[in-house]
């Protein structure tokens, strides 16, 4: 069975092996997720939620949600590893996790929502746009293995994303 760590691995990596530094491709390996997302899924903080798309067993998505880590997202719930298998896109599953997510932070009262994506990332910026997702501002990943380059997309009305 696949762990949400392996598929994260595999899709970070497929998506980034172009332009993310040799570093963080190596560093980002399935132990480092692995110990990440059993740090996160053990937290036992209500506030955040992480969803998993599967078909036939099989995930093909995943998606996170909960409150801000950075202050550019201005208090609007922050949207993280919106990730959807390479075998899968453009079905719509990730407009559907994006929208699950939505109606989590609408029942968590976030008025808005917000992520960041890492500049160069075209076909998830084109993804963000197409769902009328508004630039609200760039920064630097704080780290520590990628200070990457990141653009803010924001909907001011959660509901918007949820069809
Ligand atoms: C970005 C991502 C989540 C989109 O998920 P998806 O399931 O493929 O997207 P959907 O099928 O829901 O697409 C919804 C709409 O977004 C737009 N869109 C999606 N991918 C696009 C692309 N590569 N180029 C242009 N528009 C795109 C289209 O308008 C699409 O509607 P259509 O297929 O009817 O034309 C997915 O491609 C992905 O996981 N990419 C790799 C990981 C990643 O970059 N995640 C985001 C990190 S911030």
């Amino acid at each position: 069975m696949t762990t949400l760590a392996d598929f994260h691995v595999k899709v970070w990596r497929h998506t980034y092996q172009d332009f993310a530094p040799a570093e963080a491709y190596t560093v980002l390996n399935e132990q480092y997720r692995g110990k990440q997302w059993k740090k996160k899924l053990s937290a036992n903080d209500s506030s955040q939620v992480v969803l998993i798309a599967e078909i036939d067993s099989r995930t093909v998505g995943s998606g996170a949600a909960g409150g801000p880590s950075e202050s550019i997202f201005d208090g609007r719930g922050e949207i993280k590893f919106l990730y959807v298998d390479p075998d899968f896109k453009r079905r719509g599953i990730g407009r559907e996790l994006l929208a699950h997510l939505a109606i989590h932070l609408r029942r968590m009262r976030y008025q808005g929502a917000a992520l960041s994506v890492v500049k160069g990332n075209e076909a998830a910026i084109a993804f963000y746009e197409a769902l009328n997702g508004r630039p609200a501002g760039e920064y630097i990943d704080p780290g520590p293995v990628w200070r990457s380059q990141n653009i803010v997309f924001a909907w001011d009305d959660v509901a918007s994303l949820i069809s």
